[in-house]
C-alpha cells in the first residue's frame, strides 16, 4: 500500500528523476550566482550549464539555429504571453481552436477586445481532434500567427502538427506550438513540423521544477519584446539589446531552474542509451528520440488500461481519443451525474488517489463536450514513474464510487 497514488502529472509531474533533485541542489549550493553578470568563476561556471542546458534543448527539440534563440522564461504562459503578444500587431488576425488552455485563449481574447485582432477558434470532433483543412480555410492575408496546442490536457488528444505545421508554412503564416503536454513525451522536431515558435514549460513533461519555461525561436522570425529591463550585457544601450537572448531574457534568469531542466536533460540521454540500438556516440537528440519512445510506450500502456477498465464500468463516461487513436497520457471521465470535484476529493480521500478534477484551464472544451455543468471532468495523468499499483488502485477507487 502506498501512501498516495500520484496520476497528476498533466498537472506537473512527480517525481522526478532523482538526479534533477541532486544536481539542482548540488548547482546552487556551489554555483548559485547571478550568471553573466560578473566575470568571476563562478558566474562563469553558472553561464556554462546555462549555455550547455540551452544546447541540448535546441538539440532535443531539432531547432537546427543558433542555441541562444532558445530563451529561458517563467513557464508555458509567460512565454506563449511573450511570443503571441510579441508578434501579433493591432487588427492582425490569428487562427487557434477551441482545445486550448486559457494561456492562449485569454491572450487571443484579449487581443481580440482590446487589439482589434480577428481571431479565429477551430472546431474538434467528438474526440477532440481538429481537421487540419480547416486551417488553410481559415487563413486570410491578414492572418499573422496559427497557434496550437499540441495535446489537449483535458482529453490528452494529439494534433496533427506536421499537417498544420506545413498548411501555416505554405501561406506564410508563422507556426506557434505549445508542447505543456507532449515536450518529454512525444518526439518533437521543429523542422519536421514547420514550427516557428515552440513553447515549453519545465515542470511537467520535461521533469524540471516549477518556474523555469521557455520558448524556442526559430531563425526567420524575430519576437518583439513586451518585459524589458536589465540584461547584464550591454548596459550603456538605452533600449533592449537585439541579439537572443536577451532580446527576450529581461532579468534574472532561474539558475536552479535551468540546472533542474540541465540534469532532466542528461537523464533523458542516459535513458536513451539503454534501449536497444542505440549506438554508441549517438548525439543528444539520437539518445532522447530513443528515450522518448521507452517514455510515450509506457504512458499509452498506463492510459489505455485505464480507459479499458473505465469503459467497461456502468456509469462511467469516458470522453477524447477512441483506442488507438494518437494520444498521450490524459484521461478524463465523469461517473454518473456526480460532480467532478466531489469524485476527485473521494478518491484523494477514500483511495489516496492524486487527480485533479474541474476544468483544469480549458473551458470550452466542457462547453463543447457539456462537461460545464459537472464542474469539468475527472482527469487522470498517469506519468513515466507510475506502476500497475497505481493503475489498479485508481480503477478500483472509480469502480467503489461507480457502485456507490
Ligand atoms: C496545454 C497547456 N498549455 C499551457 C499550460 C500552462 O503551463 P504553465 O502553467 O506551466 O504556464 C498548461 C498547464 O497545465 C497546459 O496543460
Amino acid at each position: 500500500m502506498k501512501e498516495q497514488y500520484y496520476l497528476d502529472n498533466a498537472a506537473t509531474t512527480w517525481p522526478k528523476p532523482e538526479s534533477v533533485y541532486t544536481h539542482m541542489d548540488q548547482f546552487f549550493r556551489n554555483y548559485g550566482v547571478n550568471p553573466g553578470r560578473a566575470g568571476h568563476e563562478m558566474a562563469v561556471e553558472a553561464e556554462r550549464m546555462i549555455t550547455e542546458t540551452r544546447r541540448m534543448l535546441a538539440d532535443f527539440f531539432n531547432h537546427q539555429g543558433d542555441p541562444h534563440r532558445v530563451v529561458f522564461t517563467q513557464n508555458a504562459t509567460d512565454s506563449l504571453n511573450m511570443a503571441l503578444f510579441g508578434l501579433i500587431k493591432p487588427d492582425d488576425h490569428v487562427i487557434t481552436t477551441r482545445l486550448e488552455h486559457n494561456s492562449v485563449t485569454r491572450p487571443t481574447n484579449h487581443m481580440a477586445r482590446d487589439m482589434n485582432v480577428g481571431v479565429t477558434h477551430i472546431q474538434r470532433d467528438t474526440q477532440g481532434y481538429v481537421d487540419p483543412e480547416d486551417f488553410r480555410k481559415a487563413i486570410t492575408p491578414k492572418t499573422k500567427v496559427i497557434v496550437v496546442n499540441h495535446a489537449s490536457n483535458v482529453l490528452g488528444c494529439v494534433q496533427d502538427i506536421a499537417a498544420i505545421g506545413k498548411i501555416a508554412r505554405e501561406a506564410g503564416v508563422l507556426f506557434v506550438l505549445d508542447t505543456c503536454q507532449t515536450a518529454g513525451v512525444l518526439d518533437l522536431d521543429m523542422q519536421k513540423n514547420c514550427i516557428d515558435v515552440l513553447t515549453f514549460t519545465g515542470h511537467k513533461g520535461l521533469f524540471g521544477p516549477m518556474g523555469i519555461g521557455g520558448m524556442v525561436v526559430s531563425e526567420n522570425v524575430d519576437i518583439t519584446p513586451s518585459r524589458v529591463g536589465g540584461t547584464g550585457v550591454d548596459s550603456i544601450a538605452p533600449y533592449q539589446p537585439d541579439v537572443y537572448p536577451f532580446r527576450l531574457e529581461a532579468g534574472t534568469v532561474s539558475v536552479p531552474g535551468i540546472a533542474g531542466l540541465h540534469a532532466a536533460q542528461k537523464w533523458f540521454a542516459d535513458l536513451g542509451k539503454q534501449q536497444d540500438g542505440v549506438e554508441d556516440g549517438a548525439s543528444h537528440k539520437a539518445l532522447c528520440s530513443a528515450a522518448l519512445k521507452a517514455v510515450e510506450a509506457r504512458e499509452v500502456e498506463h492510459i489505455e488500461k485505464l480507459a479499458d477498465a473505465f469503459r467497461s464500468m456502468d456509469g462511467v463516461k469516458v470522453y477524447g481519443p477512441e483506442k488507438g487513436q494518437p494520444r498521450v497520457s490524459t484521461l478524463s471521465i465523469n461517473v454518473h451525474d456526480l460532480p467532478a470535484d466531489q469524485v476527485g476529493t473521494m478518491l484523494d480521500a477514500d483511495h489516496y488517489v492524486c487527480v485533479r478534477a474541474g476544468l483544469h484551464c480549458a473551458p470550452w472544451v466542457h462547453e463543447d463536450q457539456g462537461t460545464v455543468e459537472q464542474n469539468g471532468t475527472v482527469r487522470f495523468s498517469p506519468g513515466y514513474f507510475a506502476d500497475d499499483e497505481d493503475i489498479q488502485q485508481a480503477v478500483e477507487g472509480i469502480k467503489d464510487i461507480a457502485e456507490g
